[in-house]
């Protein structure tokens, strides 16, 4: 039987208030399900609020790693995903590529014990453990800056997966030098040595779309995620995460013009007037998109019926290394 958004909406109030569970919901996710979210945020205040959190289960709508880190860093927690959704930059690494890329290091006469590893919260539970254990950790696109400085003060080369983009960004604003793997370049001579991986969604953004907005609408501020790539990062007004772009843009005078170079969902719901994707194609993730109303409702449902579905589980080993890699970040 199909329902309405209206009955669906209804419905999943009802559950929400008789389980004990906790919708958490990503800002790119569709608008009518952002709206169900009892927390919602970046991928860093997402992994910090819901480590918190004291329901038995839940309920994430966002992509896989999302969900996946929620149950490394909570093991005793249920974690369900209405749509195990996987996002696009985090399948363009694995253990094998990650273990290719330190050779390659290797190779350039780099020992392994002179590399530190961090991997951006965009990757799976595999990659975040073969970091762990090699004594690196996680960051997110709020606190790279953060954490690539505590990782400078060891002395080591640092090698960032799988974003290629957010590593450059990190390093031209600390003005430090950067490769990435397979475009030419000596490790020796960087301080960052970054996996070729991207966001296909931010690759869209270019600076030609920036030159049309300032041309179009003299004094338009220009604001962009760092998994932009860095010539746009360059050409930014304001360079942020998820959160940190809300912020930004909320503050401005009601005004005051700004092109948004991020995901749709976010963009469009972020200020009534005088906001614009910075993109001439409309730049939605298609798997933050694949979770519907009907979706959260039917995984909610699975709970009441004693049958939860589409449940997360991390082998103990791969928990274990992950889990250090990301609490070695939220120590910080
Ligand atoms: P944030 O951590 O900024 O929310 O980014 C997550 C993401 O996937 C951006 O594409
Ligand atoms: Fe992944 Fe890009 Fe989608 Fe973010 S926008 S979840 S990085 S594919």
């Amino acid at each position: 039987m199909q329902f309405t958004n209206e009955e669906l909406i209804a419905k999943i109030k009802d559950l929400k208030e008789r389980l004990s569970v906790t919708v958490v919901a990503h800002f790119y996710q569709r608008d009518e399900v952002f709206e169900m979210g009892d927390i919602t945020g970046d991928s860093l205040e997402l992994a910090q609020r819901t480590k918190e959190d004291d329901a038995e289960f839940v309920v994430f709508c966002g992509v896989g790693f999302m969900g996946q880190s929620v149950k490394v860093l909570s093991p005793h927690k249920r974690v369900l995903m209405p749509k195990v959704a996987c996002c696009a930059m985090a399948k363009m690494i694995d253990g094998i590529y990650y273990d290719d890329s330190v050779k390659f290091l290797e190779q350039h006469g780099i020992a392994k014990e002179n590399i530190l590893p961090i991997t951006y919260i965009n990757s799976n539970a595999d990659v975040k453990a073969k970091v762990g254990e090699m004594g690196g950790m996680v960051c997110t696109s709020s606190n790279a800056k953060k954490i690539i400085t505590t990782a400078l003060s060891e002395g080591k080369k640092i090698l960032f997966v799988p974003d290629r983009c957010l590593g450059q960004n990190i390093a031209n604003q600390m003005g430090l030098k950067s490769m990435v793997i397979g475009q030419g370049g000596d490790p020796k001579d960087s301080d960052i040595i970054c996996y070729d991986g991207f966001c296909s969604v931010h690759q869209l953004f270019s600076v030609e779309d920036i030159e049309f907005y300032r041309k179009k609408y003299p004094g338009i501020l220009i604001a962009t995620h760092p998994e932009c790539d860095p010539a746009v990062c360059e050409a930014s007004d304001f360079v942020g995460s998820t959160s940190q772009l809300i912020k930004y843009i909320k503050e401005l005078p009601e005004d005051q013009k700004v092109a948004v170079g991020t995901e749709f969902n976010m963009v469009n719901r972020l200020r009534p007037k005088n906001t614009y994707v910075l993109s001439s194609t409309k730049p939605e993730c298609p798997t933050m998109n694949e979770t519907t109303l009907e979706d959260l409702y039917l995984t909610l449902k699975s709970i009441e019926d004693g049958a939860p579905i589409n449940e997360i589980q991390v082998d103990e080993n791969t928990q274990k290394w992950a889990k250090i890699a990301l609490d070695r970040m939220l120590a910080l």
